[in-house]
């Protein structure tokens, strides 16, 4: 759709033909078959000062995802290199949702539940088997309430949550609409919550903002979920901390060394894990190309693309 766009508009189209990651090696000897005056990129394109180096034509790196942690943005700002994100409000939408169902297969131990009936442990009905707990009536712990932490705490109240959170600064609107508490550092949000949510983008301040030290302070019955990014959660610990059962179970979008999974968690019972398709409703994806491509054509006509960092 965003290629049929701008090849209406007269632009001529490269694509990757291979729906598949490329090294660098591989991108820079794509980018090095014309001098493209656009890329646009997705999260598994890691854009650094080599790419720059590479294919020095290129003017603009627009970025296919809402987070833009794969491209070296003060570096590009420093090279005079437009870089733009592709911000959606369906992709909010899709994540938080994604969220949510990670948060009630948790707490119903649904996963588990298909796990053992496929595996012909089903032998008959009994009171305690595979046990949970009712969501409504828990606290539910937002780090990070930006977008997409709001849009988690919309769905939570009306699924009968408590809602706790902390972020640069509180917000009045959250704390009104969905009578949240606001508190200034994670420690207390990790304390409180009975289900820890992360919201936040990965900067070096957010890199394993869940260690060892603060998965200490969870509850033994509390549960993360992350559909941030991977480094945000120090992976090792955190299959220390299951192990252990420091926390009760984790539910998780992304990883550390994507597409690489911390093999313990592979065997964990008490873990959730799907590969990163968060954000992957095809809404989601739609709006996604509307803005990239408007990005695109902005830049491509001499406007600030909205979405420029
Ligand atoms: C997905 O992870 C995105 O950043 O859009």
């Amino acid at each position: 759709m965003g290629i049929k766009i701008l090849r209406d508009k007269g632009y001529e189209v490269d694509v990757n033909p291979k729906d598949k990651m490329l090294g660098q090696k591989q991108l820079i000897n794509f980018l090095k078959k014309k001098p493209y005056d656009v890329v646009l990129t997705l999260l598994t394109d890691k854009i650094d000062r080599k790419i720059f180096e590479a294919a020095p034509s290129v003017r603009m790196f627009a970025n296919y995802a809402s987070g833009f942690d794969n491209i070296d943005v003060a570096e590009a700002k420093k090279l005079g290199i437009v870089v733009t994100n592709a911000p959606a409000l369906s992709t909010c939408v899709a994540v938080a949702e994604h969220t949510i169902a990670m948060i009630i297969a948790m707490y119903t131990r649904i996963n588990e539940g298909d796990r053992y009936v496929r595996k012909g442990k089903y032998k008959g009905w009994s009171a305690m088997n595979l046990i949970g707990s009712n969501f409504s009536g828990k606290t539910l712990g937002l780090i990070g309430a930006g977008r997409i932490g709001e849009r988690v705490a919309f769905y939570a109240k009306n699924l009968g949550m408590k809602i706790v959170y902390t972020d640069v600064k509180p917000s009045e609107q959250i704390n009104n609409e969905y009578n949240a508490t606001f508190f200034p550092t994670p420690e207390e949000v990790l304390r409180y919550a009975d289900v820890v949510s992360l919201h936040v983008p990965l900067l070096p301040t957010t890199k394993h903002l869940i260690d060892e030290r603060r998965l200490k302070i969870m509850k033994p019955t509390s549960f993360l979920v992350n559909t941030s990014r991977g480094p945000v959660i120090d992976e090792k610990a955190l299959e220390k901390a299951l192990k252990n059962k420091v926390i009760a179970g984790a539910a998780l979008d992304v990883f550390e060394f994507e597409p690489k999974v911390t093999r313990g968690l592979l065997k964990l019972e008490n873990t959730i894990l799907t590969p990163h398709i968060a954000s992957a409703s095809m809404e989601a994806r739609i709006e996604m190309v509307q803005v990239a491509t408007s990005n695109i054509i902005d830049f491509l006509e001499g406007r600030i693309p909205n979405n420029s960092l």
